[in-house]
């Protein structure tokens, strides 16, 4: 039976570290959140966010806009933002509601409060390996295998999913680690012959029930990072986790998985914005 990553107590500690360390700066650190439109999950997602800023001692500005809003009055607000000295870094929620163009948006925040380390500038500073920030969710994915004392050197590494957000990130930082990995996604043939090799196999599809016990190897760690409903309306990840998590030597559940480390780290990355912006 596989260990269960408790991700929602190792998100304590990071945010406890986060509040300390916060409370030493001359000045509190400040997340400007931006949300455009009525997207339920990404309200929930954000006002998540907004109560991990108050728990981690960091001010949080809240612009609610509407789903009309213009791409104009959208790249205005960043440009403000930008130049607020009060903003340590700029959430901008995706995805954004039709008619809006992402790209732009996260091309305009300035690089120095990309706290999501989604701009072209801090990706290719991680992917070089000289980080700035890291992008939260694949950062806190190798924060778990760190704090389980999970070995990633030489092992062979499967991720299901090519998202800038998380697939292509957390091949990256698995790479970075001496992984050997693969990315499959919806085009890969013969997908199972892939996730039966991995000794780490992480999925970030988006499909309930989509990683069955057949296409895990005995002892394998299997990290979830899907965020699906299934046909009840609950909340679950990827993996067929009652199957799977007999055969798996570590998982991690849904919720309480990687989604509270995605947050934690993105306290981190507040934090490191607001360590750079103070200290010049
Ligand atoms: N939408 C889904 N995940 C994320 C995230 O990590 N950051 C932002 N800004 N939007 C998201």
């Amino acid at each position: 039976m596989a260990v269960r990553i408790d991700g929602k107590a190792l998100a304590a500690q990071v945010k406890a570290r986060v509040r300390e360390e916060a409370a030493r700066l001359p000045r509190q650190p400040g997340l400007a959140v931006i949300l455009v439109g009525e997207d339920p999950a990404s309200k929930v997602y954000v006002n998540g966010k907004e109560k991990d800023c108050t728990e981690c001692g960091i001010q949080s500005f809240s612009h609610r806009l509407p789903a009309e809003t213009s791409q104009e009055e959208l790249l205005a607000l960043v440009r403000e933002l930008n130049a607020d000295r009060l903003v340590d870094g700029i959430l901008c929620q995706l995805p954004l509601p039709k008619g809006l163009d992402e790209e732009a948006v996260i091309n305009a925040i300035a690089p120095d409060k990309d706290v999501d380390c989604f701009h072209p500038f801090n990706v290719g500073r991680m992917s070089i390996g000289e980080p700035v920030f890291l992008p939260c969710t694949p950062a806190g994915v190798m924060e778990m295998l760190r704090a389980y004392d999970i070995p990633v050197r030489g092992k062979n590494c499967v991720v299901l999913g090519r998202s800038n957000i998380v697939g292509k990130p957390m091949a990256m930082l698995l790479t970075q680690a001496d992984g050997t990995v693969t990315v499959c996604h919806s085009k890969t043939e013969d997908l199972v012959e892939f996730t039966r090799r991995a000794d780490i196999l992480v999925s970030a599809i988006g499909k309930t029930r989509f990683v069955t016990a057949d296409m895990v190897k005995d002892g394998a760690v299997v990290i979830d990072v899907a965020m699906n409903r299934d046909e009840n309306g609950k909340l679950c990840g990827d993996v067929d986790f009652a199957a799977v998590e007999p055969k798996a030597s570590f998982i991690t559940p849904v919720p309480g998985g990687v989604g509270p480390m995605t947050r934690a780290m993105l306290m981190e990355n507040i934090l490191t914005a607001a360590k750079q912006h103070q200290a010049t």
